[in-house]
C-alpha cells in the first residue's frame, strides 16, 4: 500500500522522511524513493525493493536539504522498478510529485501531453500529474494554481504531494476522494505531510486531516488550507492521543468507520501489482499456475466462515460466469465434517481475514488430506492459512481492528474477480478483447466506492429513521444476494437488531408472512441482470404494508416512485456491483450501532479471530 511522507523545517529532511516511510512499511510496497531540495535543485533517489535498498542508495549518494518528500509504492501502472518508483520529476527538473491513487484518465492525458511534445520516462499514471503541473506553471507562474488546474484534469481519487525548486519554501498537498488520505503534522518551526498518522507521530501530536477536495500549502512556519477552488478553509486541528491505539483511529470515532473509509485505498492497493491496465491483464504469480495446471482444475470449493463466506458466494458467481469452472461454497465448520468429494483436480480455496480461524484451517486440512490443491485469500501476513496454502493471494488492506469486517470483505471480492479473469485467460475461455474489457472495468472501482462514501450523510439520515426497529429483512438476488447476507450480518453483529437475509425469490415460500410496518425490507436493486425480478419482489413487499429501503442506481425513476428510502449508488458494471452495494450497507449498520451508543468496534460476545471450534 502506498505511503507518503514530507518534511519542511530546519532539520535534515532525508532521515526524517526515511524514518517516516519505515513507520508505514507494514502496509507493504515494492519500491521506494525520496526527493530533497538540495542547494536550490531537486535531487532524487529511488529504487525497487525494500527501504533498506533506498537507504543504501542514500548512503552511497547522500542528499542534504531541509525540505523533501518520499514515497513507498505498490505498482499499479508499470512494473516495480526504479524508473516507475516515486517521486516523479517533470521535464525541467523543477517539479516533483508523489501520489496515492489511480489516474483513471491517464491514457488520454498522456496522449495529449505526448502530442504537445512531452517526453515520458516511466509507465506510471502519476507521471502525467507532474507534467501537467509543469505545463500549468509555465502559464500561471504559481505552484498552487498549477496544482489546482491539474487536479481539475484528473479523474479518480487521489492524495498528491508536490514540491518545486521554483517555490522552494513550500510543499503543496491535496486530497480528492478517499484513495489518499493526507494528514498535516504541525510543529514549532517545522511541519510534516503524510498519508498516514504513524509516519509523523514521533514528531508531533497536532494534526490536520485534509478532507476530500481540499489542499494545503505547507511552509516551515505556517499551514494554509483551501478547497480546490481556492476558497479559504479554517481546518480543525486535532490533538492526537498518546495512546497508540487511539492515535491509529485518527479522525474517526471508531475503527469500523475508519476501515469503511479506507476502502478506496485498500481496493486501489488490491489491484496494485496484480493488474496491468495497459495490457489488460491480471498477474497472480503467487498461485504458481500455468495454462496446463489451470486447465486441469475441474472444480473449486471455496471454504470460509461468516463475512469471508459471503465473499466466497460472490466468488462462485464470478468464477463460474467468467472462467466457466464449477464452484461450490462450503461453510468451513460444515465442510470439515462433511466427507467432501475432493480429489487432486479440485482446488480448495480458503478465505480468511485473520488466517487463524479454527474451522477454516480444519477445512483446509480436510482438503489437503484428500489431495486437493490448496489456495487461500488471507489478510494477516504470516498466518497459518497463508503458510499452509500452496498459493496465497494476500489481501492488501492492512490490519483490520473492528470486529465487524468491512475492508477485508470488499478486498477479496476484487481478488476473486482477478482470479476469475486470470483462470479464464489461462484456460482460453475469454479472448483478449473480453479480458481487456473486464480488466478495464476494475479501474473504476475505487472511485465508485469513493462516491458511495461521499454520500454517508444520506445513509446517516436513514439510520436515524430506522434505528429503533427490532427486525429487518434484507433481500437480494444473483450476484447481490450474498450482499444481502453480509448487510444483515453487519447489522446484527454490531447493533443487536435481528436481521435476516433471503434470496428475494424465496419470499413467497414463507418469509413474506413476516412483512408488516415493523419489519422494514432492505432491497438490493442495482442495475444487474436480476433487476426486474427485484422490482417485483419490492412491489409484493409493499403491497403487504412493508417499508422498503432500496440500494439503487443513480437516476432509477422506477425505484424513486416506489419508495422514499433510497441509498443511491453510482452506475457500476454489474460483475463489480457487490463491491459498491456493500458500502451503503456497511455505513447503515455502522451508523445505527453508533447512534444507539453501542460498542461498535468490540460488540458483545464476538472475537476478531475465532481460533476455537
Ligand atoms: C465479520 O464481520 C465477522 N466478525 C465474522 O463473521 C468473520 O468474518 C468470521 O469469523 C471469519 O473470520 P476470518 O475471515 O478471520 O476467517
Amino acid at each position: 500500500m502506498c505511503g507518503i511522507v514530507g518534511y519542511i523545517g530546519g532539520r535534515d529532511a532525508t532521515p526524517i522522511i526515511l524514518n517516516g516511510l519505515k513507520r508505514l512499511e507494514y502496509r507493504g510496497y515494492d519500491s521506494a524513493g525520496l526527493a530533497v531540495l538540495e542547494n536550490g535543485h531537486i535531487e532524487i533517489r529511488r529504487d525497487a525493493g525494500k527501504l533498506s535498498q533506498l537507504e543504501a542508495l542514500v548512503n552511497d549518494m547522500p542528499i542534504k536539504g531541509k525540505i523533501g518528500i518520499g514515497h513507498t509504492r505498490w505498482a499499479t501502472h508499470g512494473e516495480p522498478n526504479a524508473r516507475n518508483a516515486h517521486p516523479h520529476i517533470g521535464s525541467t527538473g523543477d517539479f516533483v510529485v508523489v501520489h496515492n491513487g489511480i489516474v483513471e484518465n491517464y491514457l488520454t492525458l498522456r496522449e495529449e501531453l505526448i502530442a504537445e511534445g512531452t517526453k515520458f520516462n516511466s509507465e506510471t499514471d502519476t507521471e502525467t500529474i507532474v507534467h501537467l503541473i509543469e505545463k500549468y506553471y509555465a502559464s500561471s507562474g504559481s505552484l498552487v494554481e498549477s496544482v489546482k488546474k491539474t487536479l481539475a484534469q484528473l479523474k479518480g481519487s487521489h492524495g498528491i504531494v508536490v514540491m518545486s525548486s521554483k517555490e522552494p519554501d513550500k510543499i503543496v498537498a491535496a486530497r480528492v476522494g478517499n484513495a489518499g488520505g493526507v494528514v498535516i503534522g504541525l510543529s514549532e518551526d517545522e511541519n510534516f505531510v503524510a498519508s498516514d498518522l504513524p509516519a509523523i507521530l514521533e514528531h508531533t501530536r497536532r494534526a490536520i486531516f485534509l478532507e476530500s477536495r481540499q489542499m494545503a500549502v505547507v511552509t516551515r512556519g505556517e499551514v494554509a488550507v483551501y478547497d480546490i477552488n481556492g476558497k479559504d478553509i479554517h481546518p480543525q486541528v486535532q490533538n492526537i492521543a498518546w495512546d497508540p491505539v487511539a492515535a491509529e483511529k485518527g479522525e474517526y470515532r471508531h475503527f469500523m468507520q475508519k476501515e469503511i473509509h479506507e476502502q478506496v485505498r485498500s481496493l486501489t492497493d488490491t489491484l496494485a501489482g496484480r493488474v496491468d491496465f495497459d495490457e489488460g491483464s491480471v498477474l497472480l504469480h503467487e498461485l504458481n499456475l500455468d495454462s496446463d495446471k489451470a486447465k486441469r482444475i475441474q472444480k473449486i470449493i471455496i471454504t470460509a466462515c461468516g463475512t469471508a463466506a459471503h465473499a466466497g458466494m460472490v466468488g462462485k458467481l464470478l468464477i463460474e460466469h467468467i472462467a466457466r469452472i464449477p464452484v461450490e461454497v462450503a461453510i468451513a465448520s460444515e465442510f470439515r465434517y462433511a466427507d467432501p468429494l475432493v480429489d487432486k483436480n479440485t482446488v480448495v480455496l480458503a478465505i480468511s481475514q485473520s488466517g487463524e480461524t479454527a474451522d477454516t484451517l480444519a477445512a483446509m486440512e480436510e482438503g489437503r488430506s484428500k489431495g486437493a490443491i490448496l489456495w487461500s485469500i488471507v489478510n494477516a501476513i504470516g498466518s497459518q492459512a497463508m503458510r499452509i496454502a500452496e498459493g496465497c493471494i494476500a489481501m492488501q488492506v492492512g490490519p483490520e481492528i473492528g470486529v465487524a469486517s468491512t475492508k477485508a470483505f470488499t478486498a477479496p471480492l476484487l481478488d476473486l474477480y482477478l482470479l476469475a479473469v486470470y483462470l479464464a485467460d489461462l484456460r482460453g475461455v475469454i479472448d483478449s478483447k473480453q479480458r481487456y474489457s473486464l480488466v478495464n472495468d476494475l479501474m473504476l472501482v475505487p472511485s465508485l466506492v469513493g462516491e458511495c462514501l461521499d454520500r454517508e450523510a444520506a445513509v446517516l439520515d436513514l439510520a436515524k429513521k430506522f434505528r429503533h426497529m427490532r427486525h429487518m429483512l434484507y433481500l437480494g438476488r444473483g450476484i447481490n444476494m450474498p450482499i444481502a447476507y453480509e448487510g444483515a450480518l453487519k447489522l446484527k453483529e454490531i447493533s443487536y437488531i435481528h436481521a435476516e437475509a433471503y434470496p428475494a425469490g424465496e419470499m413467497k415460500h414463507g418469509p413474506i408472512a413476516l412483512i408488516d410496518k415493523s419489519m422494514p425490507v432492505v432491497a438490493l436493486t442495482p442495475n444487474d441482470p436480476w433487476y426486474d425480478k427485484m422490482i417485483s419482489q419490492i412491489e409484493q413487499a409493499m403491497a403487504r404494508g412493508g417499508e422498503v429501503i432500496a440500494v439503487a442506481t443513480d437516476g432509477d425513476k422506477l425505484i424513486r416512485d416506489l419508495t422514499d428510502h433510497i441509498m443511491w449508488i453510482p452506475k457500476t458494471p454489474w460483475l463489480l456491483s457487490p463491491v459498491v452495494t456493500s458500502i451503503p450497507l456497511q455505513l447503515f449498520a455502522y451508523h445505527i450501532a453508533s447512534l444507539l451508543g453501542l460498542d461498535v468496534d468490540q460488540p458483545r460476545n464476538l472475537a476478531k479471530s475465532v481460533t476455537v471450534e
